[in-house]
């Protein structure tokens, strides 16, 4: 998977940059080319002669070459790159990157590289908790750059925890299955609705529930790794995406994301209903707080626009569309009841009887519904691995 490929491994000054010389072998040996660059300080920690000898390439550090009078073209590096690894990470190099320090070639490479970016981070245990360093991994996170997470165990420093740089054979393992993804969704425009809705009461107050957004995130970022274009209209969450095929419509109502979600479908070719709609919002929105009083208080409450039925009633021929379901009892029988009403194409039915499953949880165990009356149950699995399975089914329908 990596034969023929262009990579350019960034090292960064950290004790972990010993492990450079075995990852630049592991490349080379998979068949890749491979141009190191090296921060000023990682030369005190690896000689650049040992990587120049492993890669077969000479080693990049200045942006000009005093001996020969070249320049190292950064921008040059970034064109011709098919992955940037930068290992190991330090929290210095990747707070450059996060806020563009441009001090040295390895940043100014990074840059300028239009291709995927892997980070393996390695540092102290502390460090790699401070909020700053954490802060900086989400904003080079939300460029869709690649986390390696670090391993726990023995540090440098004879500290024990989490921070040692992943091993070679692993960060080799993770780029190999990123490149052996299939973009069988390619060309595809998918639309999808996560996380809750919050139905205004008054200017303090809101009707809402406890989905996180976790299963829709996890379904458009693995629609996205898998070559579509994903629209992803999500209420209030916590969490972010890291995809840059991924566009965001942030919303907060009901009404909001169905006037979102009903204008989006119409270029689409399927939509996904993840998000937890509330089914309804109070029939008139108070615009001062409401004041406590001994007697007690009714809010009158009016349904929510169905957004799932809505695209259900438009949807063309060629478009498919995909539920969820989240049942306390009789779930079959409601969730099939559902698929027909909202002229789904499948539904995905997670039951809140099963532990682990559902809201706020990272697993989920679900059983797919489909229109032709077949039903496929699942093992309890990561919501990433869940959205693997949907996906699956999703192609199917193409
Ligand atoms: O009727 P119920 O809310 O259980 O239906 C669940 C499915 O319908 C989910 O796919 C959900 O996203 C979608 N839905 C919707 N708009 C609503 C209510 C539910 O899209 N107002």
């Amino acid at each position: 998977m990596l034969k023929g490929k262009n990579i350019i491994l960034g090292v960064t000054g950290g004790i972990a940059a010993y492990k450079a010389a075995n990852l630049t072998r592991l490349f080379v040996k998979k068949g890749a080319q491979v141009k190191v660059i090296m921060t000023p300080l990682s030369k005190e920690f690896i000689t650049p002669l040992t990587l120049a000898t492993l890669s077969k390439n000479p080693i990049l550090v200045d942006f000009y070459n005093p001996e020969n009078g070249d320049w190292n073209s950064h921008v040059d590096l970034g064109l011709w790159a098919d992955a940037m690894v930068i290992a190991p990470a330090t929290a210095n190099s990747m707070g450059k990157m996060a806020h563009a320090i441009a001090d040295n070639l390895l940043i100014t490479t990074y840059l300028s590289a239009r291709c995927p970016v892997f980070l393996a981070p390695a540092m102290d245990l502390d460090m790699l908790q401070h909020p700053a360093n954490k802060n900086n991994i989400d904003i080079l996170k939300s460029f869709g750059n690649h986390i390696i997470e670090p391993e726990s165990g023995e540090l440098a420093s004879g500290l024990i925890g989490k921070g040692r740089m992943a091993e070679p054979e692993e960060i080799l393992a993770f780029l190999e299955n990123y490149f052996s993804k299939n973009l069988d969704f390619k060309g595809k425009k998918i639309v999808l609705t996560a996380g809750p809705t919050y139905e205004v009461i008054d200017p303090v107050r809101f009707i809402g529930n406890h989905s996180s957004g976790k299963m829709g995130y996890a379904l458009a970022n693995e629609l996205a790794e898998r070559g579509a274009e994903v629209t992803l209209i999500s209420g209030p969450v916590t969490i972010q995406a890291n995809h840059p095929a991924i566009k965001i419509i942030p919303v907060t109502s009901a009404v909001q994301m169905y006037q979102a979600a009903v204008e989006n479908f119409k270029n689409a070719d399927a939509a996904i209903m993840v998000a937890a709609v509330s089914d309804y919002m109070p029939a008139e929105v108070s615009n001062k707080k409401i004041k406590k009083k001994d007697a007690d208080l009714n809010i009158k409450l009016k349904p929510t626009p169905d957004i799932a039925a809505e695209l259900g009633k438009i949807k063309k021929p060629h478009q498919k569309l995909i539920g969820f379901a989240l049942e306390t009892d009789q779930e079959e029988l409601n969730a099939i009841e559902k698929l027909k009403r909202k002229n789904f194409d499948f539904i995905v039915l997670n039951s809140l009887n099963d532990e682990a499953s559902g809201f706020k949880t990272d697993t989920n165990k679900v059983t797919i519904l489909t229109s032709k009356g077949e039903k496929k149950p699942f093992d309890l699995k990561q919501k990433n691995e869940v959205a693997h399975d949907i996906c699956n089914e999703l192609l199917l329908l193409f």
